[in-house]
C-alpha cells in the first residue's frame, strides 16, 4: 500500500492532504519519497522558523534528550525556567505558562480571563474575539474562533464568547457589556487568509481595554517570534497586551506552547491549571536553542526584509489583492483557482498554501533567502500562467 492508502486506512480523515509524502528536509527545502526537491514557503504553517534540520536544533534535540527529556512538573527544570526567563525578557513583563500548542496556550488564556474575571470583576466571563479568527481546535478554542464552519457540529459550545467583526474597534465598544471580561485578538489573522490589524486599532482596543478594566490577549500563536518582522506583531502599534499566546515557531518544529501574562491577569494559584508534558526539559531546551539563533542570525530583521521582497513578488501573480506583514503574506485571485494554483505549484516544486478557494498564503522559514524568493517568484508566475 502506498503511504496515501495506509493513512486512509489507520487515520481518522479529519482533513485533506495534498498528494505528496516528505521524508525529509534541509533549510528552506524539503524532499519527497522518490527524492524530488520542493522550495517550502509553508514552513510546517508558520512553524520552522530556523528551515528544516538547522544544525543547532538537531544538537539541542540530541544533547538534552541524551541529559533530560522528561519529569513532570512535579519538578522544576532549568531548561523550562531559562526559556521562561528568555520569553520575558524579549516580550514584557509577564510570568510564563507552558503547554504544547496554540490551541492549548488559548485555552489557558481563556481559562485565565475567567479566573481573572471571577476575582476582579464580579464574575464577567465574555470574551469578545473577531469574525473569522482563528484560535484552535479544542472545544473552547473553535468557539472563541469566529469560523462556525469549525465550531458547529460540536454544538453545544461554551458559552461566553462575543464575535463582532475584525478592525471595527467600535464594534468591540458596542458589545461591551458589564459581562465582557476580555478581547482576544490575532494581530494578523493567519488561517481565515492573512489579515493585518488596520493602523490604529489595536491601539484603540487597548484603550478601551484600559478604560473598561478588561484583559487584552493577543493570541500571537503565528504572528509571533520574528514572523512579522518585529519579535511580537504587538510591537508593530506601539501597544502591549495583557496576556499573549506563543506556539508554532517557538520550538522549531518541535511542540511546545506558551501563554504569557503580566502581573495585572496573573491570577493561577497551585492547582488551577497543567499540562503533563507542557515545558518539559526537552521542548524547552530546544526553543531556547530557537530564540538564540533567530537572535544570533539577525532573523527578526532579516524577515521583515526578506517580506518586503515577498511581498514585492506577489504583485504580477494577477490576483486581485496582496497583503501582509513580514514574512507572513498572502493573495487573493477574483477567481476561484487557488486550489489548482497549489497543485502547479506543487508539481513544479514549490509548497505553497491554498487557505481557500481564492487566497493563497505564504509563511516561509524566516532564513529564506533573496535568491530563494527569487526561485519561488519564478515558480509561482508560471503556476499562475
Ligand atoms: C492564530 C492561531 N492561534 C491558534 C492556533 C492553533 O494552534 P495549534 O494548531 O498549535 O493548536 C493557530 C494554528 O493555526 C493559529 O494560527
Amino acid at each position: 500500500m502506498t503511504t496515501a492508502e495506509l493513512a486512509e486506512r489507520y487515520l481518522m480523515q479529519t482533513g485533506r492532504r495534498l498528494p505528496v509524502t516528505f521524508v525529509r528536509g534541509r533549510g528552506c527545502l524539503v524532499y519527497d519519497e522518490e527524492g524530488r526537491e520542493y522550495l517550502d514557503l509553508v514552513a510546517g504553517i508558520a512553524v520552522n522558523l530556523l528551515g528544516h534540520a538547522h544544525p543547532d536544533v538537531v544538537a539541542a534535540i540530541s544533547r538534552q534528550s541524551a541529559a533530560l527529556i522528561h519529569t513532570s512538573n512535579l519538578y522544576f527544570t532549568l531548561p523550562q525556567v531559562e526559556l521562561a526567563r528568555r520569553l520575558v525578557e524579549l516580550a514584557f513583563p509577564s510570568r510564563v505558562f507552558f503547554c504544547n500548542s496554540g490551541a492549548e496556550a488559548n485555552e489557558s488564556a481563556i481559562k485565565l480571563a475567567r479566573k481573572w474575571g471571577a476575582k476582579h470583576r464580579d464574575g464577567a466571563f465574555e470574551i469578545i474575539t473577531t469574525t473569522g479568527s482563528f484560535h484552535g481546535r479544542t472545544l473552547a478554542a473553535v468557539t472563541a474562533g469566529g469560523q462556525p464552519r469549525y465550531s458547529d457540529p460540536f454544538k453545544p459550545l461554551p458559552p461566553g464568547f462575543v464575535h463582532v467583526a475584525f478592525n471595527d474597534a467600535e464594534a468591540i465598544e458596542a458589545a461591551t457589556t458589564d459581562k465582557t471580561v476580555a478581547v482576544m485578538l490575532e494581530p494578523v489573522m493567519g488561517e481565515i487568509g492573512v489579515i493585518p490589524a488596520a493602523p490604529g486599532y489595536l491601539k484603540r482596543v487597548r484603550e478601551w481595554c484600559d478604560r473598561n478594566s478588561l484583559l487584552l490577549v493577543l493570541d500571537e500563536v503565528q504572528t509571533g517570534l520574528g514572523r512579522t518582522g518585529r519579535w511580537f506583531a504587538y510591537q508593530h502599534a506601539g501597544i502591549t497586551p495583557d496576556v499573549m499566546t506563543l506556539a508554532k515557531g517557538l520550538g522549531g518544529g518541535v511542540p511546545i506552547g506558551a501563554c504569557l501574562a503580566n502581573p495585572r491577569a496573573d491570577v493561577f494559584e497551585p492547582g488551577d491549571h497543567g499540562s503533563t508534558f507542557g515545558g518539559n526539559p526537552l521542548a524547552c531546551a530546544v526553543a531556547s536553542t530557537v530564540l538564540a539563533v533567530v537572535e544570533r542570525d539577525g532573523l527578526v530583521g532579516h524577515a521583515a526584509e526578506m517580506g518586503d521582497l515577498v511581498h514585492g513578488s506577489i504583485q504580477d501573480l494577477g490576483a486581485k489583492e496582496t497583503r501582509g506583514v513580514g514574512l507572513m503574506q498572502a493573495f487573493q485571485f477574483e477567481e476561484p483557482k487557488a486550489k489548482a494554483f497549489q497543485q502547479a505549484c506543487l508539481e513544479s516544486g514549490l509548497v505553497v498554501n491554498a487557505v481557500d478557494d481564492h487566497t493563497v498564503r505564504l509563511v516561509p522559514p524566516l532564513v529564506i533567502s533573496a535568491q530563494q524568493v527569487d526561485r519561488a517568484h519564478d515558480l509561482m508566475r508560471k503556476a499562475a500562467g
